[in-house]
């Protein structure tokens, strides 16, 4: 059997991870703090499929917490794929956001990921086989807009891309995935009250399933980077070749018209 721990996955992308990995015989590690939202998903993913699904509810902005399960996952040999998935969003100005909020985005973004590959890749790299999967974000390619978020995600693509080429002659393989606006509770938090998903063009969304759907059918890919979906691939090469100025102008459109 195999086995695969996904963090944030009481919903959005993390529960579509769980769905797809356990509907393919996958026995599972679910994590995030919202204990009774893992616990529905874990008895319907045993009920529909058979697998094991193991509940650890943790706080990833808590050191003792992400400790916890580190040392679950260092003592997890067998384990096949590691999806760092949780994360969160805020609005308002770098100068306006409490900078505690701001640093618990970099706990979660970065030091829960980064604590999570060193305590997987020995065993994996023993092993000579294993996935690993970090949820980053189109976003990695702005320099503009929330610069905790855009910087954070920026880093997991750079890690990712290092992380993979130290593991080249493992057989390892790390994916950083970018999608773009996803269908998900990424936007129904307190900090987006004012925000309204009608506010942004309806071809610029994407269900989880399909953002999943993507990352899954590309692990095998030898290209770190994964940008699901054509609409993102073309923001991207926009953001890239100058078009910059012209998106940012849309996008601060957007955010004043909410
Ligand atoms: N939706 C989008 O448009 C979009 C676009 C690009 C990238 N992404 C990225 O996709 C990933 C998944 O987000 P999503 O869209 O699926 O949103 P979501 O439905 O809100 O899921 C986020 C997950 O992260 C968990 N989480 C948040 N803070 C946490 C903390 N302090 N400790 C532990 N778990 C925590 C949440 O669980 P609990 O609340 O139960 O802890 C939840 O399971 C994120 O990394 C996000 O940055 C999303």
């Amino acid at each position: 059997m195999t086995l695969a721990c996904v963090t944030g996955a009481s919903s959005g992308i993390g529960a579509e991870y769980a769905r797809a990995l356990a509907e393919r015989g996958y026995n599972l590690i679910i994590t995030a703090r919202r204990a009774e939202k893992l616990q529905a998903l874990a008895d319907e993913l045993q009920q529909a499929h058979g697998v094991s699904v193991r509940v650890i509810t943790a706080d990833l902005t808590h050191e003792a917490d992400l400790l916890r399960l580190v040392e679950v996952i260092e003592q997890e040999t067998e384990l096949d794929l590691l999806i760092n998935n949780a994360g969160f969003g805020t609005t308002g100005d770098y100068a306006t956001v409490e900078i505690d909020r701001q640093i618990d985005m970099v706990r979660v973004h970065i030091e829960a990921p980064m604590r999570l590959c060193r305590a997987t890749l020995p065993n994996m790299i023993q092993r000579g086989k294993g996935y690993i999967i970090n949820v980053s974000s189109i976003a990695a390619f702005l320099t503009t807009g929330s610069p905790t978020y855009t910087a954070t995600k920026a880093f997991l693509n750079n890690f990712s891309l290092s992380l993979q080429s130290e593991v080249k002659k493992t057989g390892i393989r790390i994916q950083a995935l970018c999608p773009g606006y996803t269908y998900s509770e990424f936007h129904d938090t307190d900090e987006f009250s004012s925000f309204s998903r009608s506010q942004i063009p309806r071809w610029l969304w994407m269900t989880s399933e399909a953002v999943v759907k993507q990352s899954l059918e590309k692990l095998d890919r030898r290209r770190v980077i994964l940008i699901p979906g054509f609409q993102n691939r073309l923001l991207v090469v926009l953001m890239r070749t100058g078009f910059l100025p012209l998106i940012s102008w849309l996008r601060n459109r957007l955010v004043r018209e909410r």
